[in-house]
């Protein structure tokens, strides 16, 4: 007998995708699933397991599903620095769809998802990828019917978004359509691991839809794309069709138009909030960008509120202003952030987040913890000192000082208008900012 009542769980973002992979018609019927260890004790052998999407919405149900197994971290998804090398459980079953049939997906370019069964055609070349619309791609599949698969899925190096990438697609096919071809574009949920995962995933793809892939000789350099893009050097125009340039340059637009988010990191009282502060007020008086203070202390009397100073609440106030800030850096804004940020993991994870939409600057306000103390203008050393506050950073808790910072200031002997312009001059510097 089944379980009435299945557990449920949200896997990660990767995990998903080959869930709705395999639902799409492509891709193995069994899938593992990583669960917290919470849930293993609910899930009995045999029995089931619900998969959510990440709203929450039931996708899929595995059944017959095996006794969980532990593997170590690094045979699972890598593990952030500095976090627990704890065991993984792992979960597999058989995968069956939730939804119901008349269901239709939803999403941008929710017609497209279209699986083998529904492409009726025959005898394509496939190009496939994150970024399939490529020069060199487009070339090597010049004389056969063109069947493009955009894999919209979490992808491992920023770009442009499944839907913007799509887009690109859907002009070029309309645009070969013209010209007498035969193409088609659909999107399939597939994540880009950045290894030879990548390869293997595509070739499955191509397979599934009976067409044979193009993996053109030469692939385009996305250094030089990223360097064009930048302004640093001319764009390789000749790697991508206007359509897919186009995308690019939507997704990442000249630095004076390009999202931003600027991270001050630094002990209570390095003097991070005053500086950032002041090249906020600078940068509102020019106008010429929107700007966002996320100043730690104001963070934590809303969106942050009720958070307190473990590790885990620190990591979960980080996130959150990453979260935010990523969307400002999405709209094209420039999200200044002071928080104190201890630890680097938690950087790393909001330079990914911010770096998905824009660009990410990381200034250390290093100013040494005897100086903080010194100023003490909360007196929270002293109270920390005294016991009263645990888990002081500084005092009672770790600052991993950053090696990546593209700029470290000490307000020992700098005023901080001295602090205040040169962040400004690395914003001028890289163009983000004229004045
Ligand atoms: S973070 O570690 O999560 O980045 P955040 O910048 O939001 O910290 O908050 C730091 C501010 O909270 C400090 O400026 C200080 O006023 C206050 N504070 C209260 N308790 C602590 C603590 N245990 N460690 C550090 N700051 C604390």
């Amino acid at each position: 007998m089944a379980d009435p009542t299945p557990p449920t769980v949200t896997p990660d973002p990767v995990t998903l995708a080959r869930i709705e992979l395999t639902l799409l018609g492509i891709g193995p019927a069994i899938a593992s699933v990583p669960v917290p260890q919470s849930l293993r004790e609910h899930v009995t052998t045999g029995g089931e397991l619900i998969v959510t999407d990440l709203e929450g919405a039931p996708v899929a149900l595995l059944h017959d599903v095996a006794a969980p197994t532990t593997t170590d971290r690094a045979d699972a998804a890598p593990a952030a620095a500095g976090e627990q090398p704890a065991g993984v459980v792992t979960i597999a079953g058989s995968v069956r769809a939730l939804s119901h049939d008349d269901e239709r997906p939803t999403g941008p370019y929710a017609a497209l998802r279209r699986g083998p069964a529904e492409i009726r055609f025959g005898g394509w070349s496939a190009v496939v990828g994150h970024h399939p619309v490529d020069a060199h791609a487009l070339a090597a599949a010049h004389e056969r019917p063109l069947l493009v698969v955009v894999m919209d899925g979490p992808r491992h190096i920023p770009g442009p978004t499944g839907a913007q990438t799509t887009r690109a697609a859907v002009e070029l096919r309309d645009r070969l359509r013209h010209e007498g071809r035969t193409v088609e574009v659909v999107t399939v949920p597939a994540p880009h691991y950045g290894d030879h995962r990548d390869a293997e995933l595509a070739a499955h793809v191509a397979e599934a839809y009976g067409a044979d892939l193009v993996r053109p000789d030469q692939r385009p350099d996305l250094t030089a794309l990223r360097a064009g893009l930048d302004g640093a050097a001319a764009l390789p125009e000749d790697d991508w069709p206007p359509e897919s340039l186009r995308a690019w340059q939507r997704w990442l637009p000249p630095r004076p138009d390009r999202g931003l988010v600027l991270l001050f990191t630094g002990l209570s009282g390095s003097g991070k909030s005053t500086v950032a502060r002041a090249v906020v007020d600078h940068l509102t008086e020019s106008g010429e960008r929107t700007i966002t203070l996320l100043d730690g202390d104001l963070v934590r009397r809303h969106l942050s509120a009720g958070l307190g100073f473990s590790r885990a609440d620190r990591d979960r106030n980080i996130e959150r202003i990453g979260f935010v800030a990523a969307e400002i850096a999405r709209h094209g804004g420039i999200a200044v952030c002071a928080p104190i940020a201890p630890f680097a993991a938690t950087r790393d994870r909001m330079r990914q987040m911010a770096e998905a939409h824009g660009d990410f600057l990381l200034v250390h306000v290093a100013t040494p913890v005897e100086e903080c103390e010194r100023r003490d203008r909360k007196g929270l050393y002293a109270r920390a000192r005294a016991g009263e506050i645990p888990e002081f950073t500084g005092v009672s808790s770790p600052y991993e000082a950053p090696t990546t910072a593209d700029l470290v200031l000490d307000t020992t002997h700098t005023t901080i208008e001295e602090a205040r312009d040169a962040v400004l001059h690395l914003l001028a510097a890289g163009r983000w900012v004229t004045s």
